[in-house]
């Protein structure tokens, strides 16, 4: 019988804006998650304090996470991963001194899962920066941003480091090129060569988090976080390869620099044929050599990739730009389900990185429907964890060195996208909807009862 290792890190994923609410609170800073009301592509509306946007309340994780982390704990989890937010600990990213009041909440937090034998795994900045580092320095594109981050990361490793062993720098960090104002607080209309810049110093500066990381947390892991975004050859064209193995290169670049320290000629050449005059100093070359411990990412659809200028349509999926595979189905948000490419993918990068892999995201978003009876009954979301889960088992005996599975949105929350709470990927429904209705009150879908199995059975009851 095929089974998971008994080590192996099960459970969910979050981010601290998608699910904590609370926006405001406890001297909490505006960050740009927060100025974008319609979510990563959205235009940036400035708010005024006691506006009801969505993502102000979410899921009311802030206020609820005890009795989530129940539920999850019943589930069989034992790993969690969260974000911190930035601006919870630095509420402007220069300021002076942290804001005791948000350590104060990780700390609680990390008891929380602690009681539940949780480990956590803690992402220091997903999909937001403060927003006064965006007004006043112009986001990462600013050199100084790099030493905020690091006074941000230098502050979580020492104060968490008793409790938060597992780290992820940037979530999705090749983000960047399609969603500029989350990835590096650029607006959306800046230069390739701009944002690259401001990519660099992001780059820096999660070296430095690894560095830093090393020296408080000596026992910890930090890893980098990548959006896997798998493409495939529209046809068997040599012109369709050599575009597919570019697109790939586009988002595997990030890792490269991550996990080997230091830039692969291929991106040399296209910063020197695009003109882009980057800045790099040896000091920054110095830095990068500071390598992840293990390599995360998240895995949702792959795509297709051709040369043929007349077949290249808009993206279906709404993250990268991809030509639709007529060989796959789609989500209903068009995101095309694969679960055999997560077996490519996890093979993929492990065949060119060498280093542990960690599935940090997973999962179906769709709209479910509660009963007459209150039931909620998730087949389809059952039915795509399954594949992929039976997919990641594959590539594990394969030989891929796999630490863990953290299924996104294990409770319902709001998407990231588009910021809907209709698009739901829980285990757990959110009695709340997309325009703020709804009591919070928490409900367990069919979808509950499988995964606690699965994890039970360290993935015994998966059906092939
Ligand atoms: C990833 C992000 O891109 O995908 C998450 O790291 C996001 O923050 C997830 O929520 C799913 O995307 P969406 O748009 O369905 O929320």
């Amino acid at each position: 019988m095929k089974t998971f290792p008994h080590t192996f890190l099960w459970g969910g994923a979050t981010a601290a804006n998608q699910v904590e609410g609370a926006y405001l609170e406890e001297g909490k800073g505006l960050s740009t998650s927060d100025v974008q009301p319609h979510g990563v592509f959205g235009e940036v509306v400035e708010r005024v304090p006691g506006d009801a946007g969505i993502k102000d309340v979410a899921i009311d994780f802030y206020h609820r996470y005890p009795e989530d982390i129940a539920l999850f704990a019943e589930m069989g989890f034992n790993c969690l991963r969260v974000s911190i937010a930035w601006t919870r600990i630095f509420p402007n990213g220069d300021d002076a001194e942290p804001n005791e009041a948000g350590l104060a909440f990780y700390d609680k937090l990390f008891d929380e899962m602690a009681l539940h034998n949780i480990t956590p795994l803690v992402t220091l900045s997903h999909y937001e920066m403060p927003w006064a580092l965006v007004k006043n320095y112009g986001g990462w594109g600013n050199r100084k941003v790099i030493g905020f981050f690091e006074r941000y990361a230098r502050t979580v490793f020492e104060r968490f480091k008793g409790k938060v062993k597992l780290w992820l720098t940037f979530n999705e960090i090749n983000m960047s090129l399609h969603a500029p104002m989350t990835g590096v607080g650029l607006p959306a209309d800046s230069s390739k060569a701009d944002i690259y810049q401001a990519i660099h110093h992001q780059l820096v500066a999660s070296a430095l988090a690894v560095k830093a990381c090393h020296e408080i947390v000596p026992e910890g892991k930090i890893g980098n976080m990548l959006l896997g975004g798998l493409m495939y050859p529209l046809s068997c064209k040599p012109d369709d390869v050599f575009k597919t193995l570019q697109e790939n290169r586009s988002w595997q670049f990030f890792g490269d620099v991550q996990c080997r320290g230091a830039y692969p000629g291929y991106m040399l050449r296209y910063f020197r044929d695009n003109g882009f005059e980057l800045t790099i100093t040896d000091s920054d070359r110095e830095a990068l050599k500071y390598t992840v411990d293990f390599i995360s990412f998240s895995y949702y659809m792959t795509g297709c990739v051709t040369a043929d200028e007349a077949l290249n349509n808009k993206a279906r999926g709404n993250i990268l730009n991809m030509v639709p595979n007529p060989h796959l189905e789609s989500s209903e948000w068009g995101w095309q389900i694969d679960p055999l490419g997560l077996r490519t993918l996890l093979n993929v990068l492990w065949d060119r990185y060498q280093k542990p892999l960690f599935i940090v995201e997973n999962g179906l978003g769709a709209k479910d429907k509660v009963e007459a009876d209150g039931s909620i009954n998730d087949d389809y979301r059952i039915s795509y964890l399954n594949d992929h889960l039976v997919q990641a088992r594959e590539a594990i005996e394969d030989g891929v060195e796999l630490m863990g599975f953290t299924s996104w949105g294990p409770i319902d929350l709001v998407s990231a996208s588009k910021a809907e709470l209709s698009k739901r990927y829980g285990f757990i429904y959110v009695d709340r909807n997309d325009d703020g209705s709804g009591t919070l009150a928490r409900s367990k879908k069919k979808s509950f009862g499988w995964y606690k199995e699965v994890i039970a059975t360290h993935g015994a009851s998966l059906k092939e």
